[in-house]
């Protein structure tokens, strides 16, 4: 009989703490549900302490997401496990999840505690966690820059507190895939009472062996992974989930690993978290980049048209990517887009259906061949959409390289429209900054991105601007097949945002 492994995704916790990433309480629950979905078996939602942001989404999240076990990460400190119980309770399976180093480096110079101390608080810690709930993980942080009779002790401590599952983190990207594998059969071969827990892994990619070192380790007995979509997280990031899957999946035969994940989701849940998060994918990511599919040479194109296997270890279709054909045009009636839409995977609400039909319509004016990447693109637009405090009402550019950029933008608020123009330098600059001028927002921009959706002179635009305030960050998306109408989407998409999220009374007014 195969093994079993549960899938621990952590995108909402340490993939939050990618720089320049915040997402807010619906979009958490956006991806929470997306993650049920694809099958994972605990979302680590937060860290409970952290912010009320943090807690406030966790508790949505353990209310609203079942059969699934949900986590709130806390430090092995009484106020962190406290709070997160408070956030977890409302879930169907509550987890707290506490962690304390265990390297000499981080207790010496970072927690300033001996290896006693470390050893009572983590049993300590364990035994507190316990009063109020029934599954405990205990981190050992840096457990692979760790003394391995330290570890073994403390790994023993908190077992027989009560513990359920123990993590052994490669915090800092540090071990290779042999002497990780090594751990994690030492630690099964030499903690007593090991036998009862699930054993986790956590791996940091700092030298790219992150999905390695998590494979090695589930080979040698691991029976838990921790990981995020997209490989999101700390620094480089955590072991992209999407490759240990596929790794999993396209080499049974090596692995014989069984899993609750559905790979037909992966594709869905990828474009999910570059769309909220605003980071993007490199194009030649493994399993989920634009390119992880295209042959390019003659030569491999031919062998892949004779035989898909020739240079196709998995297909497409196995994480949820259709083929890029043509489906619908201009005369395409709202049924044939509706069913289009299902087969696409999406369940929409009627109101959600008819918006997404009538920008369908518009596209379908303006483009020869609408596909299945547009329909995705217009629909994503749409849900998680915020209160719409400023409405596009029409824009104006004057632009060229002998003069200076002017853009005249009338945005509606309340029914009423409201003009005004500025100079910028280039139209996206003008346009920006006659949309400051109108709403009163000032926005820091901290980046700009455009890609087209599809191929072809008339493909989608889309674009992501990562704008900034006191700190925190704010994505704002707009698509369409002019691109600069696409990027005075995206300024009011996060100037929308900007007001939603901050209210208005706090906005800067630029002069
Ligand atoms: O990287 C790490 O060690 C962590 C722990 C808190 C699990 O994120
Ligand atoms: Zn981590």
């Amino acid at each position: 009989m195969s093994a079993s492994i549960k899938i621990f995704d952590t995108t909402l916790r340490d993939g939050e703490q990618t720089p320049g990433v915040n997402l807010n309480l619906q979009e958490k629950l956006e991806i929470a549900r997306q993650l049920q979905k694809l099958g994972v078996d605990v979302i680590e939602a937060g860290f409970a302490i952290a912010s009320p942001g943090d807690f406030d989404a966790i508790k949505a999240v353990s209310q609203d997401v079942k059969g699934v076990t949900i986590a709130s990460l806390a430090r092995a400190v009484e106020k962190d496990i406290d709070r997160a119980w408070e956030a977890v309770q409302y879930a169907e399976r509550p987890r707290i999840h506490t962690f304390i180093a265990t390297s000499e480096i981080h207790m010496k110079y970072k927690l300033k505690m001996t290896e006693d101390e470390v050893y009572e608080r983590s049993v300590a810690m364990v035994k507190h966690a316990k009063r109020y709930c029934e599954d405990v993980e205990f981190s050992a942080e840096d457990a692979s820059r760790s003394s391995l009779q330290f570890l073994y002790r403390v790994l023993e401590g908190v077992i027989k507190a009560g513990a359920t599952v123990l993590n052994i983190p490669d915090t800092v990207g540090y071990a290779t895939p042999i002497e990780f594998g090594n751990l994690i059969k030492d630690v099964r071969e030499n903690v007593k009472g090991i036998e009862k827990v699930d054993i986790s892994v956590h791996c940091h990619n700092d030298l790219g062996l992150a999905v390695a070192n998590s494979l090695s380790a589930v080979l040698n007995g691991a029976t838990q992974v921790e990981c995020t979509i997209n490989g999101l997280g700390e620094r480089a990031g955590n072991a992209a989930l999407e490759e240990i899957i596929m790794g999993i999946n396209t080499r049974k035969d090596f692995y014989s690993i069984n899993h609750n994940i559905n790979s037909t989701q992966i594709y869905r849940t990828s474009k999910l978290i570059t769309k909220l998060t605003g980071v993007g994918v490199q194009p030649n990511k493994a399993v989920v980049g634009a390119n992880a599919f295209a042959h390019e040479s003659g030569i491999h194109q031919h062998g892949v048209l004779s035989e898909k296997t020739t240079y196709e270890i998995m297909t497409p279709e196995s994480v949820g990517l259709t083929q890029n054909k043509m489906v619908l045009g201009k005369l395409s009636g709202k049924h044939a887009f509706e069913e289009r839409l299902k087969e696409l995977g999406f369940t929409l609400s009627q109101d959600e259906i008819q918006k997404a039909f009538e920008k369908f319509k518009e596209l379908a004016d303006k483009k020869k061949e609408v596909t299945d990447k547009d329909i995705e693109a217009l629909v994503e637009e749409n849900v998680s959409e915020i209160q719409q405090t400023y409405e596009l009402d029409s824009f104006q550019i004057n632009s060229g390289n002998k003069v200076i950029s002017t853009a005249m933008v009338s945005l509606k608020r309340n029914g009423e429209t409201i003009t005004e123009a500025a100079t910028g330098d280039g139209p996206v600059d003008a346009a920006f900054n006659a949309m400051e001028r109108v709403s009163g927002v000032g926005l820091e921009l901290e980046d700009y991105g455009l890609r087209a959706v599809t191929e072809g002179k008339d493909a989608l635009g889309e674009v992501t601007v990562r704008v900034s305030r006191d700190n925190k960050t704010i994505i704002g998306r707009g698509i369409s097949t002019d691109i600069i109408e696409a990027s005075v989407k995206a300024y009011l998409n996060a100037i929308n945002r900007a007001i939603s999220e901050f209210g208005e009374g706090i906005i800067i007014v630029k002069s």
